[in-house]
């Protein structure tokens, strides 16, 4: 099966609400007259997924959210569920950022938890895995990995038997390359992929898979040529419209 390509900028904690609207406008007066192939997606702050669900409507953007909570409501402070998603029109969510799992105590069970119930609730979830750097020393990077996917195959499954058709993808970040400029080889990312596919394939769960950790343009036309890449995950230079759509034209040449 041919995959979708996808680009999702990964804004993180950055932004008001002046400044995401100055950057829809600028990409819009850039990429309005395209009708790009690929899926744009922008994951920004909760306190911005309104203001950003307004203004891209009637554009190719997509608003994810950074995270989605494993309930439906109740007493969870802090945190976003799918309800609350759904009634702004927001179309998915992030699982499991290594930010996520290495600051706020996120683990493979929880992300489960959320994937299942984002998805069963037709919202599309980028699920990130990936390797530390002691892991990757270790020589663990490939069991790590298929770790963290097998949680992501079972709760593709349970929202599949409740009848869910929304779309699951995984973004492959090794930790020690997101936000440090360190990018993976090519060697390095082609291997992933190739294990990811393959479990995928196996575990019967297929799945569009991007690469996430230090992408910006001048590294993109290679990382975007590997095998079973089918796009990115973006933090840093998501932030500028001008990056973001020069990442699109690379995605899309
Ligand atoms: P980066 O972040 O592109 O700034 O490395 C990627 C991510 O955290 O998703």
């Amino acid at each position: 099966m041919k995959m979708q390509k996808i680009l999702a900028g990964n804004w993180k904690m950055h932004k008001t609400r002046d400044e995401a609207r100055e950057f829809i406008q600028e990409f819009q007066s850039t990429h309005a007259a395209l009708n790009p192939k690929t899926r744009c997606v922008i994951i920004p702050s909760p306190t911005l997924l309104e203001t950003l669900q307004e203004t891209v409507e009637g554009t190719k953007l997509e608003i994810f959210s950074q995270n989605c909570a494993y309930e439906m409501e109740g007493a969870l402070t802090g945190e976003i569920s799918p309800l609350q998603l759904m009634d702004l029109g927001v179309g998915g969510t992030l699982v499991g950022h290594s930010e996520r799992r290495s600051f706020f105590g996120e683990t493979d069970e929880t992300c489960e938890k959320r994937a299942a119930l984002a998805l069963e609730k037709e919202l599309d979830v980028i699920y990130c895995i990936g390797e530390s750097l002691e892991q990757r020393e270790a020589g663990q990077t490939q069991s790590v990995i298929l770790k963290q996917l097998a949680y992501f195959s079972r709760a593709v499954k349970a929202s599949e038997s409740q009848g869910s058709d929304a779309r699951a993808i995984v973004a492959y970040e090794p930790i020690w390359a997101i936000g440090t400029g360190k990018v993976a080889g090519p060697e390095q990312i082609r291997e992933a992929h190739q294990w990811i596919h393959e479990a995928l394939e196996k575990a019967g769960t297929p799945a569009a898979i991007l690469y996430g950790g230090s992408v910006k343009p001048s590294n993109f036309k290679e990382i975007a040529s590997i095998p079973h890449v089918a796009g990115a995950l973006v933090g840093g230079a998501s932030l500028k419209a001008s990056d973001y759509y020069a990442l699109l034209d690379v995605l899309e040449s």
